[in-house]
């Protein structure tokens, strides 16, 4: 931008006279936050009151309980629990029910949702305390599945395999998945008591793999994704519902790679019947 153009740009924004906070209380905003005290305690449900201000999120509002853990009643309590990292929806680490629907509480603008706004942990993951849940399920899955592309050394490798454009720009997009787990909280074959090992291990994993496949190095160990992805609570047990891809806060098309590991395995598996 020219020295003119920022001298101009400068001059349309607008300044508030000395004194004026526009952060200020604009009323009353009622919460109705989902607490558990710890891993297997009852859950229970608690009424909040805070301060709104304009462009508040929902973690705002969790920070202002924090800040002044008093409930709506009035009565002093213990401040709420919850995990964030980012604040501008790369991590997932703050995902939750916001109103029901599975979601990132740091791009929640309260001025979007409807009133009282509902929080809740996810509900296919055990709760650790109030908002925060144990995605240990999920990570066990990656390994189960090789998420990776295993490196020689810590030494500098030099400039990497170069790769097929369409490949690089296929694995761009599901380089997007940042783990919140949306996808599984959505998913009808992911149930609240299934097994860990047995049970469905939901989209992200298996987009994942798909990733690592993509890669020149990655497709070394293809084979072993394979062997992750089949068996029980493998790819087989999708039922094809497609909320994965509906809920997906980055656009990433979960039920298309579901399809894309399963052609790869049923070549992988003609190949090998072929050979013998
Ligand atoms: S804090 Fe990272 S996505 Fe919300």
């Amino acid at each position: 931008m020219s020295e003119q153009d920022q001298a101009r740009s400068d001059m349309d924004i607008e300044i508030p006279p000395p004194g004026t906070d526009d952060r200020a209380a604009i009323g009353p905003l009622r919460l109705r936050i989902k607490r558990q005290d710890g891993p297997g305690t009852p859950p229970y449900w608690q009424p909040f009151e805070v301060p709104e201000r304009p462009n508040m999120n929902v973690i705002e509002c969790l920070m202002e309980i924090r800040r002044n853990p008093v409930d709506a009643r009035g009565r002093r309590t213990t401040p709420v629990a919850w995990a964030m990292s980012c604040l501008e929806e790369v991590c997932g680490i703050c995902t939750m029910l916001v109103n029901g629907h599975v979601r990132q509480s740091c791009s929640a603008l309260v001025k979007d949702l409807e009133r009282p706004i509902t929080l809740e942990p996810m509900t296919k993951f055990p709760v650790r305390r109030d908002l925060v849940v144990n995605r240990q399920r999920l990570f066990d899955h990656y390994r189960r599945v090789k998420a990776w592309i295993p490196i020689d050394g810590t030494h500098a490798l030099g400039p990497g395999p170069r790769m097929d454009e369409r490949d690089r720009e296929e694995g761009y997009w599901l380089s997007r998945c940042m783990s919140c787990a949306c996808c599984i909280e959505a998913c009808p074959q992911v149930t609240q008591d299934q097994d860990e090992v047995t049970g469905f291990m939901g989209a992200a994993p298996i987009t994942w793999a798909r990733l690592m496949n993509l890669h020149p190095t990655g497709k070394m160990q293809a084979v072993e994704r394979y062997e992750g992805l089949m068996g029980a609570g493998g790819i087989a047990d999708c039922s094809k519902a497609g909320n994965c891809t509906v809920v997906c806060p980055k656009e990433i098309e979960n039920l298309e790679s579901i399809a894309a590991m399963n052609r790869q395995i049923s070549r992988y598996l003609l190949v090998d019947w072929l050979k013998g």
